[in-house]
C-alpha cells in the first residue's frame, strides 16, 4: 500500500512525542492504518539542538512554509504553537496546496478553526486536531462521533492541569500560590507563557472549541467570562475545605437556548463528593451532558509528550485510513453566531 508522508513542523515536546510514538509502534501503526506511515521532512527553530533523536533520515526544511509546497508531503502536522505567524500561515498555504493538516494547536483552533474549517472543506482535505483539547482525552471523536446523534447541552470540566496540580498542591500542602507555581514550571506542563495557563486562556481555548464543536455554534471569543487563579489564597482553600468544598478551576458551557449560550472560566467551589472535585494532580477531566446521551466523563492527561502525541498519531491514522468526519459535522458551513449570556449560577 502506498505510504503517506508526514512533514512535521515544530519539535517540542509534542513534536518529539510523534516522532518517538511512530518509530516505537511503527508495525501497530502501520497495521491499523492499513499503510505505512512516512515521516518525509521535518522542520523546527534550531537544527542543532541536543533532541536525543535521530533526525538525519529525514529531509530538513529551516522554513516550515516549504512543508506546504512539498509535492511528497501528503500532511502537514502542524506542532509549532501559538496563533501569529508561522502556525497560522502554515495551515493556510497547506490547506490550499491541498494537503490534509492535523494540529495540536488549541489557540489556533479557538480563534480561526471555523475560517480554517471552510477553507479546508473547500479544498475538500481534512482539518483535525484532537491535541488541541486536552491532550490525550479523546474529547474531540468522542463529540464528533460517539455523541454525533445527540444535542448537547453542556460541556465542561477541569481543563487546565498546571492550574489543576497547583490547586491540588495548594490543598494538600496549604503551600502558597507563587511557591507552587516555580514548581509547576518546571514539570514541563505549563504553557510558555505561564500567564495563559494561570490566568484562564488555555482553559478558555479548549472550552471555545468544546462548545463550537457540541453546540454547532460560532461566538465572540473575547466575550467568554474568564478569571484565573492568581488570587487564590491557603485561607480561602481551608475555609473551603472546612465547609466541605475544593477550589478547582472549572470551564463551562451551557446551551440555554437558540443562539443563546453561557461560556465560562472561573475557580469553583465543588462539593467534594462531586466527580470533579476528586480529579487531581497534572488531570484533565471533560464531562458532557446530552439530551439523549445524559452525563460522561472522560479523565486523563491533559498534556504532555505521551498523551499528546497518541492524539496527534490517532489523527493521522484516521487520515491514513480515510476515516476524516468534517471538524462541525456535516453542518459545518452552517454553524450560527451565538450570543454569549452572562452567568446564570450566581
Ligand atoms: N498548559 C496546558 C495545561 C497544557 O496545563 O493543561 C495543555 O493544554
Amino acid at each position: 500500500n502506498k505510504p503517506l508522508n508526514l512533514g512535521i513542523a515544530g519539535l517540542g515536546t509534542v513534536g518529539i512525542g510523534v516522532l518517538r510514538l511512530l518509530q516505537n509502534n511503527q508495525k501497530t501503526i502501520t497495521n491499523r492504518a492499513g499503510r505505512p506511515i512516512r515521516i518525509h521532512a521535518v522542520n523546527a527553530k534550531n537544527r542543532h539542538k541536543n533532541r536525543n533523536i535521530d533526525l538525519t533520515t529525514f529531509k530538513w526544511y529551516e522554513d516550515p512554509l516549504d512543508l506546504a509546497t512539498d509535492p511528497d508531503i501528503d500532511v502537514v502536522v502542524e506542532l509549532i504553537g501559538g496563533t501569529n505567524g508561522a502556525a497560522y500561515e502554515l495551515v493556510c498555504e497547506a490547506i490550499k496546496n491541498k494537503k490534509a493538516v492535523v494540529t495540536a494547536n488549541k489557540a489556533l483552533i479557538a480563534l480561526h478553526g471555523n475560517e480554517l474549517a471552510k477553507m479546508a472543506a473547500s479544498q475538500n482535505v481534512p482539518l483535525l486536531f484532537e491535541a488541541a483539547v486536552a491532550g490525550g482525552i479523546p474529547i474531540i471523536k468522542t463529540i464528533k462521533e460517539a455523541l454525533a446523534a445527540d444535542r448537547l447541552i453542556e460541556i465542561g470540566g477541569i481543563l487546565n492541569g498546571t492550574c489543576n496540580y497547583m490547586l491540588t498542591t495548594m490543598t494538600r500542602t496549604g503551600r502558597g500560590f507563587e511557591d507552587i507555581l516555580k514548581e509547576t514550571q518546571q514539570l514541563g506542563y505549563a504553557e510558555a507563557d505561564p500567564s495563559t495557563d494561570i490566568d484562564g486562556l488555555d482553559a478558555a481555548h479548549k472550552l471555545a472549541i468544546l462548545a463550537s464543536l457540541g453546540f454547532g455554534y460560532t461566538f465572540n471569543f473575547k466575550d467568554i467570562f474568564v478569571e484565573g487563579i492568581r488570587n487564590i489564597s491557603p485561607h480561602d482553600i481551608h475555609y473551603a475545605q472546612e465547609l466541605g468544598y475544593t477550589i478547582k478551576l472549572v470551564g463551562m458551557a451551557q446551551y440555554h437556548s437558540e443562539n443563546k449560550l453561557e461560556l465560562r472560566v472561573h475557580p469553583a467551589l465543588l462539593p467534594q463528593s462531586s466527580p470533579l472535585a476528586r480529579v487531581n494532580g497534572v488531570i484533565n477531566a471533560i464531562r458532557t451532558k446530552g439530551e439523549f446521551s445524559g452525563y460522561l466523563m472522560l479523565e486523563g492527561a491533559g498534556a504532555g509528550e505521551g498523551p499528546t502525541a497518541t492524539a496527534v498519531c490517532a489523527d493521522i491514522i484516521d487520515i491514513a485510513r480515510g476515516n476524516t468526519i468534517p471538524m462541525w459535522g456535516t453542518d459545518w458551513n452552517e454553524l450560527r453566531p451565538a450570543t454569549l449570556v452572562p452567568n446564570s449560577d450566581f
